[in-house]
């Protein structure tokens, strides 16, 4: 094969590598970039320890303490550079009205001029001085028919090591790619070029972002942030934005979701997808621990974050994790929250932004009730009780842990993980579930009457904000699907594409996936939760799964159907009738309000937007007026 070479660089493409469209864009990239060495990651053991080892050398990386946290390490960012960049993220497709209003767009020549093609292109010698990572990975599977295959280039060691724990990584996903198979190009710099001599930085990254997908040739640019969803492209990037516009052209789903298995005691196992907005407890929810009095019940994980859903022969939907790894949140998770969450983090984690202990481990807010006398916190600066006290803001202790920081591990740490998690053919989901977090009006749980009421309800999702995206907190935000920021075209054509799907697959004969809305966050007079979430979760989901059977009891209300105390089992928990009314009560005068912030969405999305959606609203409205 005619391999191109480079004028003082060597490509160094090793000799398995057989796809020359392949090569000539890493070619082409290398010399825009003006990267000083070509490396192609073939994802061994090898190969991530040495990048492990490089990166201590540099200073990203520190080794935590082998007896207590073996094979693992601690990484702190740049403090500009710790969470998605929502308002730098564009979709550039040739027409404005298909990234729609809930995308930033750019006309895409005009952003190529500005990364690729201009005299002052962002992309050119943005490389220089660093290596040029070839990172090929498979969303999903290896060479399952619901699996998709990217090809990341990026100046970043911390992303090729993240990549290989996060996806299916490597020289066996060029093996599936052959000598023309089709990849999505991802190419991702950290900007943060060096000059001959220059000494680098822990974190380089540059205060200029720009997190870009092109939607119509598959692409995607992601310049200045070496941080999450911004840098690992195939986590948010791809298998959201761009597999998103994927579906919609092909006929699947690409969906903000976690995937779980639960098993009865009877051994008859159902399999759950559930969107909740960034840190809502959706990796929590998908290694949930059953509560004293579901002995014999299982949950096991097949995803915590993202789900491909195709349409099998029999119409059923069949669903894939495309990631192999969990990139959580660590704040909050501790033995009581998620003790399989716990024990998947004992060994081979990468740690980013939490704080580091005397003793060479890793500690974050909540994961003891005490924190240690003395830390070091996610900036490098002594922490205490007493100086976190000292540095309140609005009352609340400087955390020792940045409230998005992070853990990267490997499925396969994860003692509930579910035997079908790796089956290229997914498993057949039984029912969806929407949540948001809202601390009023939501009911805990309600049932859709049917999909396009299911759709509607997961279209007015709304949830108070978090750290996971840059920007304020605690503000209610509508996020439809969970998928505001992930969602790579026009919305309103989604909720089409959703209504299509349900269609297509009903006009087949198949049993559509019920559809729940749930919201575990409701507070008392008091400001506290009421519902008391994480385990005790069970009993909603076992509720779902016996209205699936067509046994479980309810009420229908204004929104859907719902649960009467009577349908739950209580068994273990001590929760009243009373507690029960106050998270399940439909309150006609606050739904009034709340259709209102329905009507602001619906007017925001009026292009496209479905009429079905608006005739559901007029039916909750009439209902609501009985
Ligand atoms: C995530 C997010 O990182 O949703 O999963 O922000
Ligand atoms: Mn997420």
């Amino acid at each position: 094969m005619n391999r191109p070479a480079m004028e003082g660089l060597r490509l160094n493409v090793p000799a398995y590598v057989q796809h020359a469209r392949l090569i000539s864009w890493v070619a082409e990239i290398a010399a825009l970039t003006e990267a000083a060495e070509v490396c192609w990651c073939d994802g061994s053991d090898d190969e991530y320890k040495r990048l492990c080892a490089q990166l201590v050398k540099a200073g990203t990386f520190k080794k935590l303490n082998p007896e207590l946290r073996p094979s693992s390490y601690l990484a702190w960012s740049d403090p500009s550079d710790v969470a998605r960049v929502e308002d730098r993220t564009f979709i550039c497709s040739q027409k404005k009205e298909d990234a729609g209003p809930t995308n930033n767009w750019m006309d895409p020549a005009e952003m190529r001029a500005l990364l690729q093609t201009g005299d002052k292109a962002l992309f050119r010698g943005a490389m220089r001085g660093r290596t040029l990572y070839v990172v090929p990975f498979s969303m999903g599977p290896l060479g399952s028919h619901i699996a998709h295959i990217g090809v990341e280039l990026s100046d970043s060691p911390y992303v090729a090591v993240n990549m290989r724990t996060m996806t299916r990584m490597g020289r066996a996903v060029l093996d599936v790619l052959g000598a023309d198979g089709d990849f999505v190009p991802c190419v991702h710099t950290v900007g943060a070029p060096l000059q001959p001599g220059q000494k680098d930085v822990a974190w380089p990254c540059n205060q200029t972002k720009y997190i870009v997908q092109y939607p119509e040739t598959r692409e995607i640019w992601s310049y200045g942030s070496g941080y999450g969803g911004n840098a690992l492209l195939g986590k948010k990037c791809f298998a959201l934005r761009i597999a998103s516009t994927m579906g919609r052209g092909q006929g699947w789903l690409a969906e903000h979701m976690l995937i779980l298995g639960v098993t009865n005691p009877q051994g008859r196992k159902y399999h759950v997808a559930a969107a909740f907005p960034s840190s809502c407890g959706k990796t929590n929810f998908s290694m949930l621990v059953p509560p004293q009095g579901f002995e014999g019940w299982k949950v096991t994980t097949i995803g915590d974050d993202i789900a491909w859903l195709k349409p099998g022969a029999d119409g059923r939907l069949y669903a894939i994790n495309p990631e192999a790894g969990y990139f959580g949140v660590a704040p909050g998770t501790n033995y009581k929250t998620n003790p399989n969450c716990m024990d998947s983090l004992k060994s081979d984690v990468i740690f980013t932004n939490v704080a580091l202990t005397d003793d060479g481990d890793v500690w974050w807010e909540g994961m003891t009730d005490t924190p240690p006398a003395h830390l070091i916190d996610w900036q490098g600066n002594d922490w205490t009780p007493a100086i976190a006290q000292a540095n309140a803001v609005n009352g609340k202790p400087r955390p020792a842990a940045h409230p998005n920081s992070r853990f990267t591990v490997a499925a396969t740490n994860n003692p509930v993980l579910d035997a079908e998690w790796d089956n290229p053919q997914g498993v057949a989901i039984d029912a969806f579930i929407f949540g948001g977090r809202r601390s009023t009006t939501v009911p805990l749980v309600t049932e859709a009457r049917d999909w396009t009421e299911g759709v509607y309800m997961a279209a007015t999702m709304g949830s108070e904000t978090t750290a996971a995206a840059a920007g304020a907190q605690g503000v209610v935000r509508r996020d439809p699907f969970a998928m505001l920021p992930f969602c790579g075209y026009n919305m309103s054509d989604y909720f089409q594409h959703w209504l299509d799907m349900g269609a297509k697959l009903q006009t087949g004969g198949a049993v559509l996936p019920k559809i729940y809305c749930v919201n575990w966050f409701r507070k008392g007079a008091d400001g506290k939760f009421v519902w008391p979430g994480y385990g005790e979760n069970m009993r909603v989901l076992q509720w779902m799964l016996e209205r699936i059977e067509g046994r479980g009891q309810g009420d229908d209300n204004a929104f859907g159907i719902s649960p009467r105390y009577e349908d739950l089992r209580w068994d273990g928990l001590p929760f009243t009738r009373e507690q029960f009314a106050s998270v399940i009560g439909v309150d006609g005068a606050a739904w009034v309000e709340e259709l209102k912030l329905h009507d602001e969405l619906f007017a925001q999305l009026a292009y496209h937007l479905p009429t079905d959606l608006s005739q559901v609203k007029t039916r909750i409205e009439e209902r609501l007026s009985k």
